[in-house]
């Protein structure tokens, strides 16, 4: 609920902003000084002492600190003159209007200025009695860009941060209100409030209504990743969650300034290399790897395909009076995290108290730059709490980086070059085997403090700049830091290319970086945001599901995809699975098509490799990899996920047309969609074998579920390749209306000839579908005879493919993925058949066991599949969060919210709506392409359903909603 607003004074409820600029501009000028050009915007928000110095630029070193007080209250004196004359008629408009509208709502109304004259102010303007507090110059410690006056301000009135909305005029105040968790409102130049939750011109722009709205859209704690304390066993799952990244660059959320062990794990998105790996000894398999792996072939050393973690390039030592921060020491007396899912901002806060009793409070801040994914900004907040003294601080880049997975203690690359100077280091990494290059820079500024001296350390696997500088008590010091990274991937030099970018990056701070971040990142959040009027918890599972999409997929490069853990860990060497596009990929194929594109150019870039591995195994057509980090198949040569995970071909094709369908992008079916569907389903054609029935099925192929891999005639596989040749159908139809050219060249490119073009839909109708007389699939070929176990969780089934227990969504997969073709009835009794067999043991099957449960109305077990797929990272599910996030699962968050609770279903061209919403969510509303159409659905707890085609919209939308069907054109909303 919205407790309290809090307002700036000088810009927001009276214009004398300019009467602080014109008085600041007579003092400098009458002293002989030219004051800088932007001085009017930049001392706004900033206290009086501050402001002086901005305004005095350089000049203010020639003067003591009394005089410095002498001239700040003379400008005061030149400010209270210019103010003398203010009456109410100066209130700037809709104030009144507004504090009353406020006031009869019951929340309470605060001021929260830089200014020592507010209180005069106040009294002149008429409206002192409105507040029911004042925090001003006197009331708090220090100024804006801090919170402190805003949280000092909520306190006041019993508030939370996260229950007030701030508005402000100021750059400065907006960062504060973001820092301190408050939901801000600018007003003035959109330029430099760009960030802010909302904008307006004027306060006639708001009311008490509108400042709830916003305020229950942004409320901080459902945007907003927080933990408190250090927990040593939990850590490296907290590392997890606290991931940050930009589609380039995944970090880890380690501690950089806290010692605590190394865990460290940074990667960039297509930077792989190759490793050696031990004799994977076959003599020592447990009974599922002799299941999986074909002991015959995985004899001798192995080679792997392995995303490469990159030097520790954040690297911090702190120390007091030459004294190491380290919190293993001492004692940390408050520890807090937080994830800003709005900025991408990670912050550690803690205040921790030296073995020798001296207190500091630390701060540290890092962000990933979304506007030049190559760089990364960290800024050190340090106060001395009860003391004074010299800190020093060493920031670096350590190589002494290996693998973190499988134990494999071997150093992941070569060190090329090493380079420090002045405030810089540099460091030039190159990966063992493949020869990939990353250089990373690192620049290091004690902010306010230019007489600060900088040298350069030299240790055998790291380097550092070291610098020192006086802490005062009382006062904040800030240092930052800015870290270029680039690879052979990006630039052809990546060392010079650091060395071009890094003085430019470094006239940015943190907070300026963090300013278009958060603006450009609002852009994305606009369509992807799934809005939740329900527990603040979900809502922050969904939108931290949808941050996971966000910052691991690329936005300019489609030679890159999502790894299963995106770039927050290297379990599965960072590569590529189905999951990508079954899972991941709906998230943007529905709300950032452009996203979207380039994990589906990603897959056609593939095609050669796919092509190849089907040659390789005497078959035709396209058969996608079971893993791949670069498009190409790198599973190992011995597991038989490689020749039988085959289903993989069949999903590539279904979410490059779901991305089609979503999208509109007929340009890019017809140049290289219609190709990959046909090339895929070509790669079944040469499959398909004629089965003692008469039907065609495919042999030695399995489903999703990995307890049975081998086997014949899989329903997945069964189902999936017939909608695959039937999509291709389309795509040859299309081609033949609309470039039947292109048809040629890609029948012929492909090796399809015409007969087996126009045969696609009569075989498809002959694949056998595996269906028993009362509607359920037989999963594969005989699984109706196999032992019939109830599914335990716990349980370890060492003949798992004897029994009927299924490892994750199988069958179920389908219900969802082709729920056209199964009526309810069908879709029940699959659902009520495999759901006590399937064990879950992958993150894979409960988000999609969610949806499928929640379209056939079955709350509770919905509700308890998507509290466990919701919670797999946040509350580490399946305890093993530590190795990264689980992106699948992640991506099937925001599908089984949008499809099953939501109940849309882009199908024929027609967007289907039929929500089933859980009983404790009181709304729901998202944004979903359809057709080229940009669709808003929004539910409500009454069952009431409106749909609108979006004026920005570039097409017209058909909906069917409560079985009857509309038209929309841009800009209409339907109800029902
Ligand atoms: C802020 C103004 O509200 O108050 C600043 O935006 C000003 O420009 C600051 O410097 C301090 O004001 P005063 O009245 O205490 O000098
Ligand atoms: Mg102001």
């Amino acid at each position: 609920m919205l407790k309290a607003v809090i307002f700036d004074l000088d810009g927001i409820l009276v214009d004398t902003s300019i009467f602080h600029g014109r008085a600041w501009r007579k003092l400098v000028e009458d002293l002989g000084h030219q004051p800088p050009a932007d001085l009017e915007e930049r001392v706004k928000g900033i206290s009086r002492m501050a402001s002086l110095k901005i305004a005095l630029g350089d000049n203010a070193r020639r003067y003591t600190d009394t005089e410095l007080a002498d001239l700040a209250e003379k400008k005061n004196q030149v400010y209270l003159s210019l103010t003398r004359t203010i009456s109410p008629a100066d209130l700037y408009d809709g104030v009144r209007e507004l504090f009353d509208g406020l006031r009869s709502a019951g929340i309470k109304i605060v001021l929260g200025s830089a200014s020592k004259n507010a209180k005069p102010i106040l009294d002149s303007l008429g409206i002192a009695s409105y507040f029911d507090a004042i925090a001003d110059g006197f009331a708090y410690t220090h100024g804006k860009p801090h919170a402190d006056v805003f949280v000092t301000g909520a306190r006041m009135v019993g508030a939370d941060p996260a229950e007030c909305v701030v508005v402000e005029d100021a750059a400065a105040g907006i960062t504060a209100a973001l820092d301190g968790g408050f939901v801000a409102v600018g007003m003035g130049s959109h330029a430099s409030l760009k960030h802010a939750h909302l904008f307006v011109k004027s306060l006639r722009e708001l009311s008490a209504q509108r400042l709830t709205d916003l305020h229950a859209r942004f409320r901080s704690d459902r945007w907003t990743v927080v933990r408190e304390g250090i927990h040593p066993s939990r850590e490296a799952s907290l590392q997890t969650i606290f991931s940050i990244g930009n589609g380039l660059l995944g970090i880890r959320g380690h501690l950089s300034a806290l010692p605590l062990g190394k865990s460290w794990g940074a990667y960039m998105a297509g930077v792989f290399d190759r490793i050696r790996r031990p004799d994977p000894n076959p003599d020592a398999w447990g009974p599922f790897m002799q299941y999986w792996g074909d002991a015959s072939l995985a004899r001798g050393e192995q080679i792997e395909v392995c995303i490469l973690p990159l030097p520790n390039f954040l690297d911090v030592r702190l120390f007091l009076n030459g004294q190491r921060v380290d919190f293993t020491q001492g004692v940390v007396k408050s520890f807090t995290r937080r994830l800003d899912l709005r900025s991408g901002l990670f912050t550690v806060e803690a205040l921790w108290q030296s073995p020798d009793g001296k207190e500091l409070r630390l701060v540290e801040r890092r962000l990933a730059d979304w506007t030049d994914t190559r760089r990364v900004f960290v800024q050190y907040e340090l106060e001395a709490m009860n003391f004074s003294g010299p800190v020093e601080i060493d920031a670096g880049i350590d190589t002494a980086v290996v693998f973190n997975m499988d134990n494999i203690p071997q150093t992941p690359f070569e060190v090329t070059a090493r380079y420090g100077a002045g405030q810089a280091c540099m460091v030039e990494v190159r990966g063992k085997s493949d020869g990939m290059t990353v250089a990373l820079g690192s620049r290091l500024t004690v902010h306010d403090r230019p007489e600060t001296d900088y040298n350069i350390l030299v240790e055998p696997e790291a380097l550092y700049v070291h610098a020192q500088a006086d802490l005062r008590q009382g006062q904040l010091l800030y240092v930052e830091r800015v870290v270029v990274a680039t690879s052979s991937r990006g630039c052809a030099d990546p060392l010079a290319c650091v060395r071009a970018c890094l003085p430019e990056a470094a006239k940015l701070t943190l907070g300026q970086a963090r300013i278009d971040s958060t603006a450009l990142l609002h852009q994305l959040w606009t369509n992807s945001d799934v809005l939740i009027e329900g527990p603040a918890s979900d809502q922050l599972a969904m939108r931290f599901s949808v941050f996971n999409m966000l910052m691991a997929a690329s936005r300019d490069d489609d030679g890159v995809s999502l790894g299963a853990k995106g770039l927050t860990g290297e379990l599965y060497r960072g590569m590529v699975f189905w999951d990508t596009d079954l899972f991941m990929m709906p998230v943007l194929s529905f709300t950032q098509p452009a996203m979207a594109r380039n994990l589906a150019m990603f897959r056609v870039k593939g095609l050669p490799g796919a092509r190849a591995k089907a040659r390789r195994f005497g078959w035709r057509g396209a058969c996608f990899p079971w893993e791949t980090a670069a498009g190409d198949e790198n599973t190992e040569k011995w597991l038989r996920l490689l020749t039988h995970q085959l289903h993989v071909s069949a999903d590539v094709a279904y979410a490059l047309q779901q991305y089609v369908d979503a999208s509109g992008d007929m340009d890019f079916y017809v140049r290289h969609g219609a190709e990959l569907l046909l090339d895929t389903a070509l790669f079944w054609l040469s499959k398909l074998e004629k089965g003692e029935n008469g039907k065609w099925f495919v042999p030695q192929a399995g489903g999703p579920d990995e307890y049975h891999v081998v086997c014949d005639a899989s329903a997945y596989i069964h189902h999936m390749a017939a909608w695959n040749l039937r999509a291709a159908a389309r795509a040859a139809a299309y081609l033949r209306e609309h470039s039947p050219e292109q048809l040629s060249a890609v029948l012929s490119r492909i090796g399809m000839t015409r007969e087996e073009a126009a045969s696609l839909e009569a075989t498809a109708a002959e694949i056998d579908p595996l269906r028993r007389d009362d509607g359920v699939l037989e999963q594969c070929r005989g699984f109706f005879a196999l032992r019939e176990e109830a599914a335990d969780p716990k349980k370890f089934y060492p003949d798992m493919q004897c029994t009927q227990v299924v490892k994750q969504a199988d069958v179920v997969m389908l219900m969802y993925l082709l729920a056209d073709q199964f009526d309810d009835r069908t879709v029940r009794a699959n659902f009520e058949f495999y759901e006590p067999r399937t064990q879950h043991a992958s993150s894979l099957s409960h988000g999609v066991h969610g949806l499928v449960a929640a379209r056939l109305g079955l709350h509770e077990k919905a509700g308890n599949y998507m509290r466990r797929s919701m919670g797999m990272d946040l509350h580490d599910e399946m305890d093993n969060a530590a190795w990264g996030i689980h992106m699948a699962a992640s991506g099937m968050n925001y599908v089984a919210v949008t499809q099953g609770y939501g109940g849309t279903r882009f199908t024929d061209g027609k967007l289907h709506v039929n929500p089933h919403l859980p009983a404790h969510w009181q709304g729901l509303t998202f944004r979903t392409f359809a057709g080229g159409a940009l669709a808003e659905v929004s539910v409500s707890g009454n069952g009431t359903v409106s749909v609108s085609n979006l004026p920005v919209s570039k097409a017209k939308l058909t909906i069917v909603l409560a079985g009857k069907e509309f038209t929309l054109q841009p800009g209409e909303t339907r109800s029902a």
